[in-house]
């Protein structure tokens, strides 16, 4: 049962696995106590005595001993040497607070979140823990949500200026959490395009270490995610803390030890490139941070994120619905298409068995290539003579559902939208814009370029038959400035980019409930709880090898469920490896997602088209498994050669189990593997091979698989239930 007990100094937030202990401090100061696994009696003389060493508060205040005291919400300037969640500038210019207690309220549910994502739902209890810094006359309220269903907790901070001047947020993190101990590894993913989300797992060490960006999305090469996971603990077992930000743009996740082995984690809007002004009476809300608390290893801590994903985070009525296979005719014909060699394409896909035809880059303006036509979506009708409506028209009667790519943030120096309006790009004035990929960035701190790109899509999703959108945005920030902001307000673009664009978002989901969004960013660059929140899948990156995939998906898996992970069969030999791996192997890791073909079907080998058409039956018979099922990573490409990972369905009636054995060794015996997630008295058959076995004995002694041979081989094996006598 979730519960927030709030008495005089101590405030508990519980649900029936997991504790969050805070202590009011004498003089008002909030100290983080605890956080882990659901404590049931509590006597907080230990944990205070703890709190406010070396002495009592008010001998702390004297001696700068804040700096030994675990917070909630440190600030900048008071008693307090490390880095703190928040520096605010008051009017004369200095930046310390003081932020005081001043009451604990609880409320059923959680409130939403002004213009940005968050989690949401019923089955929670919310703290909004009131502070107020005299002085500055500024009201802090920390909020702190405990769900029912799942182990985790969702924090953000909202700033009320009840002074009569001006305020100015110079940082204010979304979470803080001081642990009281180092004896951890730092899990973070890390990457590059193409090569998402490496898994990097090493020991804390003293001093600051960490993950972010400034790239203005969350970006390819780093995740805002963080976990503090103990040495000891595996993918089965053990303790680990993780975070991870519900935001698309600039963050920073940090960790600091400090010389007393004490370990401060923060994580929010990162202020390299951030200020706030709050003007009186304003106020500002921080993204939200969701943390998870798991003592089952890896897997539960990704257990409890996929469940806030799914139930908390997801909205639409693709939520929790089956997801069309797709085809994407991105690496079939790049830019060089017209529409009888699409529906070439269509015609085939539909008889395989596809449900949904996407067309990606360029269809609008003149784009023959990636250096033009971006802000003009016009129609190109040299290439589509009949327009989208014609297209559409002729992919539905195929049986085919539609759907269409748009960079709406974008603008192209070659276009009708920049020749008129040049100042709508994010730029510096007097200095050469830097392009990325020929192109620059519309500046969606503007309302007038946020109406303009809602009804760029908007206007193409009203006027034809669309029921998919690909929405990308393919390079990132540089030179960082607004022809409309004030100087003084240039700190605050790169956060008011993102409330344009998620008030864009917001706007069109609204707006065409029917449209199931992917969000795309050169493959994997924005995939985050934010965009999420409006786009039920992302396309995991655009390296489609099934080898790289197996180490991409792997480690996206810490964070992100299956149904999120948008993953394409392609064509051999790979377009970005070069390497021809079976078709089999490639259906086997991309049927692990949301599935689809990127490719030209017709240039397929007959026996490959065959196994195009099993592939797909296969998929959506089980697709409800393997897209909402439990997702288990058995064995990490990141240890070895191979890699292995279960999809178990909720009631554990069916599963289904892939393996995949990157380079062929001879002279090794045929891998034996625990399975996991099973119901241990339940018997499964393997659909592939007729066999039987309790699984009991898939978890506890394993099974032996049987690889064909070659490099980049696999095996997938799908599990049922025999009916109980
Ligand atoms: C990005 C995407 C690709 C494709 C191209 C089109 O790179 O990640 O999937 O849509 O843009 O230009």
């Amino acid at each position: 049962m979730t519960e927030i007990l709030v008495s005089d100094k101590l405030i508990h937030l519980r649900n029936a696995r997991i504790s969050y202990v805070i202590g009011i401090l004498e003089g008002g100061i909030p100290a983080h106590l605890y956080f882990g696994k659901r404590v049931e009696k509590l006597n907080p003389a230990s944990l205070l005595r703890a709190a406010s060493l070396p002495g009592d508060f008010s001998f702390s205040m004297q001696n700068c001993a804040l700096d030994h005291t675990p917070q909630e919400y440190p600030a900048f300037g008071l008693g307090e040497m490390r880095e703190g969640a928040l520096i605010v500038r008051q009017q004369d210019g200095t930046r310390t607070a003081d932020l005081r207690f001043v009451s604990a309220e609880v409320i059923d549910g959680k409130p939403r979140l002004a213009g940005l994502p968050a989690t949401f739902g019923d089955d929670c209890k919310t703290l909004c823990l009131k502070l107020h810094d005299e002085l500055l006359a500024l009201d802090v309220t920390l909020q702190y949500s405990i769900f029912e269903d799942c182990d985790a907790i969702a924090r953000s901070v909202l700033f009320e200026n009840r002074s009569e001047h001006a305020l100015h947020l110079e940082r204010c993190y979304s979470l803080c959490l001081d642990v009281p101990e180092s004896r951890y590894d730092l899990i973070t993913l890390s990457g590059a395009w193409a090569r998402e989300r490496e898994l990097i797992r090493r020991p804390l060490v003293m001093g600051q270490q960490g993950v972010g960006s400034i790239r203005g999305a969350s970006s390819l090469q780093t995740s805002p995610f963080l976990a503090l996971a103990r040495p000891e603990t595996t993918e089965e077992q053990g303790e680990v803390i993780a975070m991870a930000l519900v935001y698309s743009g600039n963050f920073t996740a940090q960790a600091y030890v400090d010389p007393n082995h004490y370990t401060r984690v923060m994580m929010g809007i990162n202020d390299t490139d951030f200020q706030w002004t709050l003007e009186s009476g304003a106020a500002f809300q921080t993204p939200e941070a969701v943390m998870v608390y798991s003592n089952a290893g890896l897997d539960g801590m990704s257990r409890q994120f996929h469940r806030v994903c799914a139930d908390h985070l997801v909205r639409g009525r693709y939520a929790h619905a089956p997801r069309p296979i797709l085809l994407n005719n991105w690496e079939a014909t790049y830019f060089n298409f017209n529409e009888e060699k699409l529906l070439e394409i269509a015609r085939t896909a539909a008889r395989v068995g596809v449900e949904l035809f996407v067309l990606d880059d360029g269809w609008f303006g003149h784009r023959d290539s990636d250096n033009s036509s971006l802000g003009d979506w016009f129609v190109d009708k040299r290439k589509l003579p009949g327009g989208l409506s014609a297209l559409a028209e002729k992919v539905h009667a195929l049986g085919l559902k539609f759907g269409l790519w748009f960079e709406p943030e974008m603008i192209s120096p070659d276009s009708d939208l920049y020749r008129a309006h040049p100042d709508w790009c994010i730029h510096v004035n007097g200095r050469t814009s830097i392009q990325g990929r020929n192109q620059l960035i519309l500046d969606l701190s503007r309302p007038d370029v946020c109406e303009y790109v809602y009804h760029a899509v908007a206007d193409n999703l009203a006027a034809n038959a669309i029921d998919y959108v690909k929405w990308d945005m393919n390079r990132n920030f540089s030179n960082v400035g607004s022809a409309l902001l004030p100087a003084e307000r240039q700190k605050e673009l790169p956060h008011r980019y993102m409330l344009g664009l998620y008030g864009i978002l917001e706007r069109l989901i609204h707006d065409f409930p029917h449209v199931l969004f992917e969000s795309c960013s050169s493959g994997g660059g924005r995939f985050d709880m934010g965009m999420l929140h409006y786009m039920p899948q992302t396309w995991t990156s655009d390296d489609t090898d099934a080898l790289c995939r197996c180490r991409i998906q792997y480690s996206t898996s810490l964070v992100f469920p299956p149904f999120a992970m948008g993953s394409h069969v392609s064509a051999v030999p790979n377009h970005q490896t070069g390497r021809i791996a079976p078709i089999s192997t490639r259906g086997n890791v991309a049927m692990s997602g949301c599935f689809g073909y990127e490719l030209d079907l017709n240039r397929l080998p007959e026996e490959d088209l065959l196994a195009v058409e099993k592939q797909i039956t296969r998929v959506k018979e089980l697709r409800q498994t393997l897209l909402y099922g439990d997702f288990h990573r058995l064995l990490s490409p990141y240890e070895g050669n191979d890699t292995a990972w279960i999809t178990v369905s909720p009631d554990k009636t069916q599963a289904v189990f892939m393996f995949t054995r990157a380079m062929a060794l001879p002279g090794t015996f045929p891998p034996m593997l625990r399975l996991r997630g099973l119901d241990e008295g339940a018997t499964y058959r393997i659909m592939e091979t007729g066999e039987t076995y309790g699984g009991d004995e898939l978890m506890n002694i394993g099974l032996c698989v049987t690889l064909p041979g070659g490099d980049a081989a696999s095996v997938s094996y799908t599990l049922k239930a025999e009916a109980k006598e």
